[in-house]
């Protein structure tokens, strides 16, 4: 088992399309899980890319007068200028134009085809296609006769091509997912992975001869890939499958395959047969969260609904977009999104929760004591425990991709804090000289939490960590502090220089 790195992925997304601030959930959300696992000082593998063949991209190219390799060499890098300004920190971007995909396809193909229990076939097809989901249809799944995703007419397409022989697998399937339920969450799609098995599954198509922006079949190169076995084999050509075995060894199986519900049985299924079929061990876990809504539809270009991310980053600040879509939409439902939620969110939970604590503490320490943190004699009994019990189920949430709940976790402390320095009300204590051990106790444990609470959301707001911790003026970069250790408390060292900069979050106007 590959178990010398935590491998996550993100979906391959088309080149053509335009970002929207659904693609973003899905990247921003693997980026949390991806840096908590490097917080807990783990290699990390964390991939994202391309998915540049295909029909729709063919055509597209066409329309605009263009060869399709020069069409999505202009189209891609719009991708990794959102996931740059998203902070998403791939460790890896792939393209599935790449050589080497190329290769890492046509030896799956291979493996698959010369498995010598012909997987692989020539068969006749006739469907019901949607260009846009680049899927076929039964006609009990269109719904008023258009395609259930675009809501688009469907194209009847009989055809000679290739089929991959998933009906074998449904047993194999069903074991895998039995035995560890764990392989798909959250549950209500671990349920539907369930009963597609149960209720039979159809061999499908894996190639085409009507277009040739593809990967050719080794054995029979007038056919092209047809999607599914070009893109999920992204995630082992990433991890060097067909080029470098010994890193395949130690990256595969991924860890977490982080995708959005409308890719599940591709993900559930599809893949996992597709790998048992080559003897190579499936993914760990597959977890399908939910859309992002606009009044009640999917977030899409097609519905008139797309949001671009530099819309909202520009006006909140990447921490705030970033904190706001896992905190506010429970992690595995739909959610819907608006402006007004945002700031709500924003204000209350950025502005006047962290932002506040932080200005009021770093204030108190620059009027009472120069800005130095104060050695505390006595012991502060409240905060350390509830940062222990915070931290502990942050950890417990983020291993089980609680995520909405591990934010919580850490805002708890948040509160805490704030209601803390309510009670205390350092503010009195001051004009009181008798009462200085009293002030630097408060003081010190209220600069502790910042510290701590610095450490617990560099995941989830990677900029907003690294200015709270030059507030504080700790020596030690923040890149050097590891999970659980830099947890404990009583890390922060008395004498450290701290200052009151500029708000961590400028508060918004509803
Ligand atoms: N190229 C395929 C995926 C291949 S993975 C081997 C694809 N690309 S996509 O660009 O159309 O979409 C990428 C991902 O973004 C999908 O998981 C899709 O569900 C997700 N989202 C697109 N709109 C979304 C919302 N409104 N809400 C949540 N996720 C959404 O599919």
């Amino acid at each position: 088992m590959g178990r010398d790195v935590f491998y996550i992925t993100t979906p391959i997304y088309y080149p053509n399309a335009d970002p929207h601030i659904g693609h973003g959930y899905t990247s921003v959300a693997a980026d949390f899980i991806a840096r908590y696992h490097r917080l807990r000082g783990e290699e990390v593998f964390h991939l994202t890319g391309t998915d540049e063949h295909g029909l729709k991209l063919q055509r597209a190219a066409e329309a605009a007068g263009m060869e399709p390799q020069q069409w999505v060499d202009e189209m891609e890098p719009r991708w990794r200028e959102v996931w740059a300004r998203l902070e998403i920190a791939n460790d890896d971007y792939i393209r599935t134009t790449e050589p080497r995909h190329r290769h890492a396809v046509q030896r799956l193909l291979t493996a698959v085809h010369d498995n010598g229990r012909d997987d692989i076939y020539l068969g006749t097809y006739e469907g019901l296609y949607c260009v846009s989901c680049e899927l076929y249809y039964t006609e009990d799944e269109l719904v008023a006769g258009l395609c259930p995703i675009h809501e688009r007419p469907v194209e009847r397409v009989s055809q000679e091509n290739y089929f991959f022989r998933l009906s074998a697998y449904a047993d194999r399937l069903l074991e895998h997912y039995e035995r560890e339920p764990s392989r798909v969450e959250p549950e209500t799609r671990r349920n539907e992975v369930l009963s597609l098995i149960q209720g039979g599954l159809l061999d499908f198509s894996i190639s085409r001869t009507n277009f040739d922006w593809g990967i050719p079949l080794p054995w029979d190169p007038k056919h092209v890939c047809y999607v599914w076995f070009d893109a999920l084999t992204n995630y082992i050509t990433a991890a060097g499958y067909g080029s470098d075995e010994e890193r395949f060894a130690g990256v595969w199986p991924a860890n977490v395959h982080m995708i959005a519900k409308d890719i599940l049985r591709q993900h559930a299924i599809y893949w996992p047969a597709m790998l048992m079929a080559a003897d190579i061990e499936p993914p760990d876990q597959v977890w399908a969260h939910g859309y992002l809504t606009v009044g009640g539809k999917k977030m899409s270009k097609t519905n008139l609904t797309a949001i671009h991310p530099f819309e909202l980053i520009d006006h909140f600040g990447v921490d705030s977009y970033r904190y706001y879509f896992v905190r506010e939409i429970q992690f595995g439902q739909d959610g819907n999104f608006s402006w007004e939620s945002m700031v709500e969110r924003h204000n209350a939970d950025l502005a006047n929760g962290l932002g506040n604590l932080a200005s009021r503490i770093l204030a108190m320490l620059g009027s009472s004591f120069d800005g130095l943190v104060p050695q505390a004699s006595g012991q502060e009994e409240d905060l350390p425990a509830v940062i222990q019990e915070a931290v502990r189920r942050y950890d417990e949430h983020m291993s089980a991709v609680a995520l909405t709940q591990a934010l919580a976790d850490v805002w708890e402390v948040v509160g805490r804090a704030n209601r803390y320095l309510v009670e205390k009300a350092p503010w009195t204590l001051a004009k009181e000289p008798s009462r200085r051990d009293e002030l630097a106790a408060i003081l010190y444990a209220s600069a502790e939490t910042l510290r701590i609470l610095a450490v617990l959301i560099r995941p989830i707001m990677p900029g907003a960590a690294q200015r709270l911790w030059e507030q504080l003026g700790i020596g030690a970069p923040l890149a050097g502090q590891w999970l659980p250790d830099a947890a404990r408390w009583g890390g922060l060292q008395p004498g450290t220089k701290t200052s009151k900069g500029e708000a961590l979050f400028p508060r918004l106007e509803s």
